[in-house]
């Protein structure tokens, strides 16, 4: 068919010379995350290094692999580090990875990832609920030939994040006195962080925190039927909204004290998932 999809398939091939195992739920662990296997049951692992072609992270806190097994009883897919677009991955390898997930049988994903506040009200530490994206400052994932096996070729985006999905995390949020923001998640590319100018145009745009991961990803799964919902660690303020110089220090910093309640978050609302 194409080289992407075929890509995909000898990826998905070479999982299932290795696992059997279905998830019905994929989740992409960002930075601080990591050791959220500990909330899993888990079943296998397979390093993306052992799959053909798969795409490996080069980002220090990214190394890679797939965690298989249960939360609670919802079997699921994690991925322990992603790739991004900045460290020189062709687009549809950025999102290979969520693809193959869907093929492995995942019908749900949940995106995490830390990002920048632009929104005045949110600080460092906040999780804010993915409510919509802009991307258009990342290279669509869908340009090229369209795969036709995994969805069409101009797919509606006006409701990526899956509104049931939102009142499930929303409501676990509230039962377990977790607070909760929510907004617009604006991806750039990086590697760089951002200017002031970027960020004003960014707010200016509608957006209310920034990274460089994850609406890839979720425009990739809608294509393909997903039904998707995100969490964001907002680390740090976004460039000129603070004096500070921003480090990728401080964002992990950040990130890996936020953790065990970002983890408790992830957990009790998947669980409701099913
Ligand atoms: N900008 C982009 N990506 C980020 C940021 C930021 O301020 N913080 C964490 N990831």
């Amino acid at each position: 068919m194409s080289n992407v999809y075929d890509k995909v398939m000898g990826c998905l091939e070479s999982v299932r010379e290795k696992t059997d195992f279905v998830p019905k739920v994929a989740i992409v662990l960002g930075s601080g995350l990591g050791d959220y296997a500990e909330k899993i049951r888990v079943e296998a692992e397979i390093d993306y290094s052992d799959i053909k072609d798969f795409p490996v992270s080069t980002v220090p806190g990214h190394a890679g692999k797939f965690i298989f097994g249960y939360v609670d009883d919802v079997p699921v897919v994690c991925m322990k580090g992603r790739v991004h677009y900045y460290e020189g991955y062709d687009i549809s390898d950025v999102v290979l990875p969520t693809r193959l997930m869907k093929l492995m049988g995942a019908e749900i994903l949940f995106l995490t990832n830390a990002s920048g506040g632009i929104n005045t009200s949110f600080g460092a530490g906040d999780f804010m609920l993915i409510t919509d994206h802009i991307s258009t400052f990342a290279p669509n994932p869908l340009i090229g030939p369209n795969i036709d096996a995994f969805g069409t070729r101009f797919p509606d985006m006006s409701e990526v994040y899956d509104k049931d999905l939102q009142d499930i995390i929303r409501q676990t949020a509230k039962d377990h006195n977790i607070p909760l923001k929510e907004g617009v998640y604006i991806q750039f590319t990086g590697p760089s962080f951002e200017s002031p100018a970027e960020i004003r145009m960014a707010k200016t745009l509608g957006a209310d925190a920034v990274g460089m991961s994850t609406v890839v990803e979720a425009i990739a799964a809608n294509h393909m039927g997903m039904k998707i919902c995100g969490i964001s660690c907002v680390c740090n303020l976004a460039a000129g909204l603070s004096t500070n110089p921003l480090t990728h220090d401080e964002v992990q910093a950040a990130a890996n004290k936020a953790a065990p309640l970002f983890k408790q978050l992830l957990t009790e609302s998947v669980k409701r998932f099913v």
